[in-house]
This record gives structure tokens, C-alpha cells and sequence, in this order.
């Protein structure tokens, strides 16, 4: 036992008497491990260069849900990302503008396309690219901008489709963390010339590894295919005269999805409404037990979006409101004192772009990198750096059997204002 335990302890009791690990994600239902024993049993191919079955059946789901004209499905969400830059066929040196809080995929696949990455600042409720920061860093040689609807809150959309129509500028829109999520009643993936989706096991629709793009454009569906779908779907779908002459090679790289990881996202995508209504259930759960506690405040959600299947549950620590010995406690007693409750909680796993290596430092001596790998830091980060101060990370329970656990953690909550905010001038 230690002081924290000590000191709120009510009947010596842990409010999470759950055995870890709390959150188990992708779940692999016994329906989706049937399908995937039949579709081997049935000898169903397991390399697909066309459009035709389970790809086929995925990626029509896929349209219907986002009734969107055009699909391709990839091998990872990063894949999906590099294919987009090359289907907007932007220029070599031109920059790309991003928010400093991002995955680092969102960008590394532009930077292998010569493109230099341009990161702004983030707002300080969301972590979302700031349309002010945007416009800021815009000039004569910004080519794209890649909007990340980071945790499954929706950037603002409106002002940033605005200011790209209006400087004739691409949009990518990054929407591994949202499915689901709308932005004004409409889901996200539907803003940007190619919205991109990961489908990662951690993912909200997991294939295990894979991913897809989506586009209302013929012509970037047509050059995305040629990226890493040669042959036998360049062959039938890239019609334009031009570019049907690689249809044969396509551009020479390989990002077709496994029919496997097809058939776990197929069968995880039908399922999607269903996740988005029991995480809504725990998210509400939690956010009422943050409301009657001190300490911390539930996730901002702006009034004109809502949260799709969400990428974690991300409340944030607040200084100055609980006590120990008559010291205010900081974020990370904050995480031990809730962990010694038995809730699994911890900082983002995923951290602003500014301490990742690759961004931070130059590239002398990484030939391949020589001349062309050139991030641009456009600081100061003020925004991101409140935003993540004293952010939290909580699991994104999702399953319909985590009520229980769920509620146990709002007990934690709970517990922990109750005990520790009324200290002060102990
Ligand atoms: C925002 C974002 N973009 C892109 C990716 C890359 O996706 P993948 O892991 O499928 O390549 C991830 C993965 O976590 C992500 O979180």
C-alpha cells in the first residue's frame, strides 16, 4: 500500500477490481473469426489485383456508408496516404500545411514525395489545426493541407474547405481516428478532395493492418490506383489515355489490402454503427462522473460535431483543484493516484510531431534524405503545447460488454475528488 492508497482509501477497497488488461480491442468476434475460417475453408482467393470479392464487397460498403463515388482500399493508412499525394499530383518542393499534432504517418509519406511539411499550430480545446495558423503559413508555394481529425473530434471544416477553395489549394483529410464522426451533420471524409482512413487493429474498424481512401474525383482514384494497384485493377479502372499506358506496372509499389484483413474490415465496418452507440454510452457515462468531480474536465466537444468511434477518451487534468497534505497534486500524481484506484491511465501515447526525431532534427548524413527531407517548424506551438499539458488517456471502451468496468472508473473519478479536494490547508 502506498501514501496515495493511504490516504482516500474507503473499506481498503480498489473502486477497479477488474483484472487487466481493462480494454481489449480489435475483439474478433466468433462471427468474424467464422467468416474468416470459411473464406479460407472455401478456398477463396488470398491475393486480389482487381475488383472482385471480398475487395469488392468491402469497398462497396464503404461507398454506400459515405456515399462516396470512388474507393480504394490499401494495405495501411499510410499507404493510402502516399497514394493521395501522388494522385493530387503536386508539385516537387511545394509545401503541405499540418497540424503539429498529428501521427507522424500523416505527413512522412509526403515528405518521401519531395513535399515539405509545414506545421502549425493546434487550438488549445482540440488539438485541431487552427484555420488562423492555417492561413498563416499559407504562401505562393503551399500546394495541400492535411487536416487530422485528431481523437475523432472534426477540425472546422467549414472555414478550412473556405480558405482551400479560395487559395486554390488541396485538402487531405486524415480521418484515422473518425469514423463516424460528422462535422455540421456531415461525416467527416466527405470535406477533402481524398479522405484517408487507417484500419490498424487499434483502429475504430480494425482489418489488422490496412486502410482505404475515398474521393469524389475520377482522376485521383484513377492516379491513386496506378500508385500500388498495377495490373489487374489499373488495368480496368484507369481509363485516362495518359496514364492507362502504367496501367501494366502502375508506379511500380504494392498496396493492395490482404482478402483477409478484407474480411475482418468488412465484417468490422458492418458493425460500425453499433460500436459508435455503446461508445457514446460509456462516454456519457464517464462525462457524468468527471462533471460532479474536481480535478478534471470531461473532452471538449464543439456543438456543431459529434464523435465517431473515437481513439482514445481524452479528458484533461485540472491544476489547483485537489489536495494532498495541503499541495496541490500535479497531472502525473494525478495519473498514479487514479492508477492506484486501478483505472489504466496514462499520457497520449502519441505525441506532438515537435519531439519526434524525424522532425526535429536535419537530415546530414541520411543520404537519402539529403536536400529533400526539410520539415518547416512554424512555432511557437502555444495552443499545442496547452492542449497537451496536462492531457490524459484513458482506454476508448467500446465493447458492449465494458458497461461494468466503465462504471467502475467513474466510481474511481469520484472517489478521487471526493478524497482529495477538500485538503487544502491540511
Ligand atoms: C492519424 C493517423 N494517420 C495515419 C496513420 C497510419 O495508419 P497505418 O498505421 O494504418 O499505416 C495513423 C495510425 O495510427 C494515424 O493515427
Amino acid at each position: 500500500m502506498n501514501t496515495y492508497d493511504q490516504l482516500y482509501i474507503d473499506g481498503g477497497e480498489k473502486a477497479v477490481q477488474f483484472p487487466s488488461p481493462h480494454y481489449v480491442w480489435p475483439l474478433v468476434s466468433e462471427e468474424c473469426i467464422q467468416e474468416v475460417h470459411d473464406y479460407l475453408v472455401e478456398r477463396k482467393p488470398l491475393s486480389i489485383s482487381d475488383v472482385s470479392g471480398v475487395v469488392e464487397e468491402l469497398e462497396e460498403l464503404i461507398k454506400d456508408y459515405f456515399s462516396s463515388n470512388y474507393v480504394l482500399t490499401t494495405n495501411s493508412g499510410s499507404n493510402a496516404l502516399h497514394a493521395s499525394y501522388i494522385a493530387l499530383d503536386l508539385p516537387v518542393g511545394s509545401e503541405i500545411i499540418v497540424p503539429v499534432s498529428t501521427f507522424h504517418a500523416s505527413i512522412t509519406p509526403a515528405i518521401h514525395c519531395g513535399l515539405t511539411p509545414i506545421l502549425v499550430d493546434v487550438e488549445e480545446d482540440n488539438g485541431n489545426i487552427s484555420p488562423a495558423g492555417l492561413i498563416d503559413a499559407i504562401t505562393p508555394n503551399t500546394s495541400c493541407v492535411v487536416v487530422t481529425h485528431l481523437w475523432g473530434h472534426p477540425a472546422e471544416m467549414k472555414e478550412i474547405v473556405d480558405i482551400c477553395k479560395q487559395k486554390n489549394i488541396k485538402l487531405i483529410e486524415d480521418c484515422s481516428h473518425a469514423f463516424g464522426s460528422t462535422y455540421q451533420g456531415m461525416k467527416v471524409g466527405t470535406f477533402g478532395d481524398i479522405s484517408v482512413f487507417s484500419m490498424q487493429a487499434s483502429k475504430t474498424v480494425p482489418a489488422g493492418e490496412g486502410g482505404f481512401l475515398i474521393t469524389k474525383h475520377r482522376k485521383y482514384y484513377e492516379r491513386a490506383c496506378l500508385v500500388g494497384h498495377y495490373r489487374g485493377r489499373s488495368i480496368t479502372d484507369v481509363t485516362d489515355p495518359f496514364l492507362k499506358q502504367f496501367a501494366e506496372t502502375g508506379y511500380g509499389l504494392k498496396y493492395r489490402i490482404h482478402p483477409l484483413a478484407a474480411v475482418i474490415a468488412k465484417h468490422e465496418f458492418a458493425a460500425l454503427a453499433d460500436k459508435i452507440k455503446h461508445r457514446d454510452k460509456y462516454v456519457n457515462l464517464l462525462n457524468e462522473a468527471i462533471a460532479k468531480s474536481k480535478g478534471i474536465i470531461a473532452p471538449s466537444v464543439r456543438s456543431h460535431v459529434t464523435m465517431g468511434g473515437h481513439f482514445g477518451y481524452k479528458p484533461t487534468f485540472v491544476e489547483n483543484q485537489l489536495f494532498r497534505k495541503g499541495k496541490a497534486i500535479t497531472c502525473d500524481e494525478y495519473i498514479e493516484i487514479l492508477g492506484n484506484e486501478g483505472v489504466e491511465i496514462h499520457r497520449p501515447s502519441v505525441k506532438p510531431l515537435t519531439h519526434m526525431e524525424i522532425f526535429s532534427k536535419d537530415y546530414v548524413g541520411l543520404e537519402f534524405a539529403k536536400d529533400t527531407w526539410r520539415p518547416i517548424l512554424r512555432g511557437p506551438f502555444v495552443g499545442c503545447d496547452k492542449y497537451y499539458k496536462n492531457l490524459l488517456s484513458l482506454p476508448p471502451f467500446i465493447s458492449p460488454t465494458s458497461k461494468e468496468i466503465v462504471e467502475s472508473y467513474a466510481k474511481a473519478i469520484i472517489k478521487v475528488s471526493n478524497n482529495l479536494s477538500n485538503l487544502e490547508g491540511e
